[in-house]
């Protein structure tokens, strides 16, 4: 009996001893950042940031990478932020797919980027840089507070990572995202809609300053309408566009911007999705979509 009962006091204490471990290890400086902010903040002190996907190089590639810079470089990242880098790292290592546009009409949803799907991108979504011919990769990625989506590098100036619903073309409706800036050098962010190719498309795009609704037609982009409204970084903001016929409002944070309202005669109807401007670093974690 007596023996049982240390015993129980015993692996009672190794438990709580391994508890305090795994806390520590997994709940302490491990979550805190997305494996692309660990990435950004642990690997650029001894030389210059890496491009994470020039050369590409495999999991196991990476893998050995990590490793030499942790035990003999001395790079400071603890096991589970290794496997944050590892799995961010190897999310530019996608199999080449073919795009199956959604040809019929889209119906109201809300778009969900769940924690366990991490590093990947929901299957609705195409994701392709407007102005450029190589495709920056956009996935979800989390921390400890929260879980969205973004492009996982930046671009070059004038291109425009971008993310399209595929669920379907929409003439008329409501398209909404929620959405943070945090970094870049003329850091923007916004919506896309009436997007039928590379060279036809309508867009929103929000920066610090002001706030720009712009349209390219036969691939040139001409500007419709500025607001001298804009966001703070590193906060939340939603952007919105309705939609009715070829009428267009805009509203930021819920209050609509007379400046931005246009009627667009060039509108004919597509798709809906979301984008970013050049090197900006930004992350949406809500998007919606309302059909009458
Ligand atoms: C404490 C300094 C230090 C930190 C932090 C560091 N590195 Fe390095 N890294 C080096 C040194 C030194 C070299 C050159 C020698 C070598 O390749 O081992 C290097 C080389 C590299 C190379 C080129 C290797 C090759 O085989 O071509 C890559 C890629 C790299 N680092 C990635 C990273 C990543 C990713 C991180 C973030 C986890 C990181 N480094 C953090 C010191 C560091």
């Amino acid at each position: 009996m007596a023996r049982t009962g240390r015993g129980r006091i015993g692996s009672a204490l190794l438990g709580a001893v391994l508890l305090i471990a795994l806390g520590t290890a997994t709940t302490g400086r491990a979550q805190t950042l997305s494996g692309l902010d660990l990435y950004r903040t642990r690997c650029d002190g001894c030389h210059e940031l890496p491009e994470p996907d020039e050369p590409k190089r495999s999991r196991i590639e990476w893998d050995q990478i990590l490793t030499r810079m942790i035990r003999t470089r001395g790079a400071v990242v603890s096991p589970p932020e290794k496997t944050a880098l590892l799995n961010y790292l190897d999310s530019f290592n996608r199999p080449a797919r073919e795009i199956r546009w959604v040809e019929t009409p889209a119906r109201s949803r809300k778009a969900a980027f769940p924690s366990a799907q991490t590093g990947k991108l929901p299957e609705e979504w195409v994701d392709l840089t407007l102005g450029a011919d190589e495709t920056i990769p956009w996935a979800i990625q989390g921390d400890a507070r929260s879980t969205y989506v973004q492009p996982l590098k930046g671009a070059a100036e004038n291109q425009f990572p971008s993310l399209l619903d595929n669920t379907g073309v929409v003439q008329s409706g409501t398209s909404r995202a929620r959405f943070q800036l945090l970094a870049g050098k003329s850091p923007g962010a916004g919506l896309l809609f009436g997007y039928r190719s590379p060279q036809s498309y309508f867009g929103v795009r929000v920066a610090p300053q002001n706030a720009v609704l712009y349209e390219v037609q036969g691939g040139q982009r001409a500007l419709r309408a500025r607001a001298g409204v804009g966001v703070t970084l590193k906060e939340w903001h939603t952007v919105a566009v309705e939609i009715k016929g070829k009428a267009v409002q805009i509203s930021l944070d819920g209050k609509p911007l007379p400046d931005l309202t246009r009627t667009l005669e060039g509108y004919r109807g597509g798709r809906c999705g979301i984008h970013t401007q050049g090197d900006t670093l930004a992350r949406f974690d809500q998007w919606e979509l309302m059909i009458p």
